[in-house]
């Protein structure tokens, strides 16, 4: 199934970067951002964002129940993903740091989310 049609990411895609992700030590938590930057790609529109977002979550739990990560890595990074949906959605005054790339496709990701 085609997750971005900007970028054509599939949700195939997104389950072998999360592996790669994941398995990495210090797993940085897997946003649609990062995913995307994983895959050499960048959100362009970000209308799929909310997609990729529910893909992330799907893809998490598919990934453990074939034993591929651990059920606490899997916990733990729904539980980051989750903190950071809400970090993001509360209200903020906005930063110029350097990150702006970054924080700018999440932002996006929150924005259509909520
Ligand atoms: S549909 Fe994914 S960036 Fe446009």
């Amino acid at each position: 199934m085609i997750v971005c049609s900007c970028t054509e990411i599939s949700d195939r895609d997104i389950e072998s970067a999360l592996l790669e992700i994941l398995r990495a030590p210090d797993a940085p938590i897997p946003t649609p951002g990062l995913v995307y930057r994983h895959l050499a790609k960048r959100m362009n529109c970000c209308s799929c964002a909310p997609l990729a977002v529910e893909t992330i979550y799907n893809k998490v739990d598919a990934l453990e129940k074939k034993g591929l990560i651990s059920p606490t890595l899997s916990a733990t990074t729904r539980s980051k993903l989750l903190e950071f949906t809400s970090r993001r959605s509360s209200p903020r005054v906005l930063s110029r740091n350097s990150d702006s790339e970054t924080q700018t496709s999440d932002d996006a990701v929150v924005r259509k989310i909520a």
